[in-house]
């Protein structure tokens, strides 16, 4: 893919999906801002990464559940390298407990980060990526959205809501030429699904018909070609990318 000409922000880049997203999208040559909340030694682990491929790159630190954190960090990446062309919502936490045990904290500490995350950098970005010349909305969203999941409420809750979310800004921001699509990854060999105890990765992997957890780079390839101009008549749709785990 070439993205010589796109400054793309991917949030929740310092590990797993979104690492792999911001490093492949420096690698076709974007200009990288790598948003990270905690993870500091590792973000500029990514921005290091993606300038020893000869790309561009920026680490930022904001909290994307946190609207005064959003727009502290569209003012560093205004200032830093200009305006927003695709905005990569990846950011996403899991609190897993079943419903009856769940705490409204953890309901809505989920939602503020998964689906809220989304909300904040879309409105706060909403100029950049509508301005742009074919600009780009993609988030980051769950085949447990779809399915939903035991144990997962607030986790499907919230990636559901980015079904409905892209689809509306899909119609809103037509007439712009920027494109909303959803990326909905099963599971993905990262921190995320490593957490998950050993025997319930192993039933898990049986369900998958391919056999195996996706790798990263089959992930940030489709955002990569999601972000290029050769998808830009794709608008309001889901790309699943979960090894036919839904059929
Ligand atoms: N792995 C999977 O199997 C899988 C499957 C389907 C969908 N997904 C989705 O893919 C995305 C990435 O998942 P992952 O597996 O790569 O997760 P991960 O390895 O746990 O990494 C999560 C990333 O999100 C960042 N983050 C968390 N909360 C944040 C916040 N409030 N503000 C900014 N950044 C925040 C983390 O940054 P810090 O470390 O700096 O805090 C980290 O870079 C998520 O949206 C997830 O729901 C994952």
């Amino acid at each position: 893919m070439e993205l010589s000409e796109q400054t793309c922000l991917v949030t929740g880049a310092s590990r797993g999906i979104g690492r792999g997203i911001a490093t492949e999208l420096g690698r076709s040559g974007a200009t990288v801002v790598v948003n990270y909340r905690t993870s500091e030694g590792d973000a500029y682990d990514v921005v290091d990464t993606i300038e020893d491929v000869g790309g561009s790159a920026i680490a930022v630190q904001a909290d994307v559940s946190d609207p005064n954190h959003v727009e502290g960090m569209r003012d560093r990446v205004h200032d830093a390298v200009g305006s927003v062309d695709v905005l990569v919502n990846n950011a996403g936490i899991t609190l897993d407990t079943t419903f009856r045990e769940m705490t409204w904290d953890e309901w809505e500490t989920v939602l503020a980060v998964n689906l809220g995350g989304a909300f904040n950098c879309t409105k706060i970005f909403y100029d950049d990526i509508s301005r742009a010349n074919e600009g780009r909305l993609i988030n980051i969203s769950s085949v447990i959205g779809k399915q939903g999941h035991y144990g997962q409420a607030n986790y499907a809750a919230a990636k559901s809501g980015l079904f409905g979310l892209t689809r509306s800004l899909a119609l809103e921001l037509a007439r712009t030429g920027t494109t909303a699509n959803c990326v909905a990854p099963g599971y993905t060999r990262t921190e995320m699904v490593e957490s998950i105890p050993e025997d319930i990765q192993d039933s898990l992997r049986e369900e998958i018909p391919l056999g195996r957890f996706a790798q990263v780079r089959e992930i940030a390839g489709i955002v990569a070609f999601l972000s290029s101009d050769v998808s830009s008549y794709i608008t309001g749709e889901v790309i699943d990318v979960n090894g036919a785990i839904d059929l």
